[in-house]
């Protein structure tokens, strides 16, 4: 069976995607199985798009795996979530180390048990200096709340004298997100057909290109990586130019 990979345009890959894996307990309710059960599975899929995108040689992948708002979930899926989190990470930091990944976490971190922020520092130490696929997990993360932090940090460095209001541009504001290091994503994924952003990088898709996709989180496979690939590929990314400029072609004489 020839895959859609054969189709890529190998130098036109995007160098970051960010991918909102929804449809994990819609997936378990349709087998008939509780929530967690959809997350469990959903781990699967995770394993094999990180292996996906470092076999291309995507530089960067943001994964939303949990959101601020989630924490006001039912106590058993949370404390479910963050068991799985733990495990998941004790189990693949090996993996991801023989695949020369780096691991980054945005998000309010504080928020997450203590047992969870050891866990995961000790995969951020133990990866620390890889240099292939930038693994960055969107953890206790809202794009509202960086914002806010941003603000924040930025008012301090103002009124301690490290900053000029008038010096504050786009750099300066990318300088105060958690994002600071990453290019911006180029392709946004949404699996499980919800046409919504739910406070994912607000600021930093301003130019990407949305994907929606109705597969749920635990069916999706690489061929569907490639495919949102693929569609991408597709698109005339514009930048508030004209098709006839971004094309280089001769403006038409009237
Ligand atoms: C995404 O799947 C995973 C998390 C938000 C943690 P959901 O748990 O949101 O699944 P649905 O949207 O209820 O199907
Ligand atoms: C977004 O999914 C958050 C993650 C995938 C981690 P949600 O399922 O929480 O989003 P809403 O509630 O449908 O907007
Ligand atoms: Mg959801």
């Amino acid at each position: 069976m020839s895959s859609l990979r054969d189709k890529l345009d190998m130098e036109r890959l995007p160098q970051h995607i960010a991918i909102i894996m929804d449809g994990n307990g819609r997936w378990a309710k349709e087998q008939g199985q509780d929530r967690l059960y959809g997350h469990f599975h959903g781990v699967e899929s995770v394993r094999t798009i990180v292996e996906g995108c470092a076999e291309l040689g995507v530089k960067y992948l943001t994964l939303y795996a949990f959101s601020t708002e989630n924490w006001d979930r039912p106590i058993e899926e949370v404390t479910g979530l963050m068991e799985l989190l733990v495990d998941t990470i004790r189990k693949e930091t090996a993996t991801l180390h023989k695949n020369n990944i780096k691991l980054h976490v945005i998000g309010d971190t504080n928020m997450l048990p203590e047992y969870a922020r050891n866990e995961l520092q000790a995969s951020l130490d133990d990866l620390k200096d890889n240099t292939g696929l930038n693994l960055v997990m969107a953890l206790s993360y809202s794009s509202r709340w960086e914002i806010v932090n941003a603000i924040k940090n930025i008012a301090a460095d103002v009124k301690a004298g490290k900053l000029e209001p008038f010096e504050i541009d786009q750099d300066t504001i990318k300088d105060y997100l958690t994002t600071r290091e990453f290019p911006d994503p180029e392709l946004m994924i949404r699996t499980s057909g919800e046409y919504r952003i739910s406070n994912f990088l607000l600021y930093q898709l301003a130019y990407a290109e949305l994907y929606f996709t109705n597969v749920r989180w635990p069916d999706f496979r690489k061929e569907n990586l490639y495919e949102a690939i693929l569609d991408f590929q597709g698109r005339e990314r514009r930048f508030g130019k004209t098709g006839e400029q971004v094309n280089n072609e001769p403006l038409k004489q009237s």
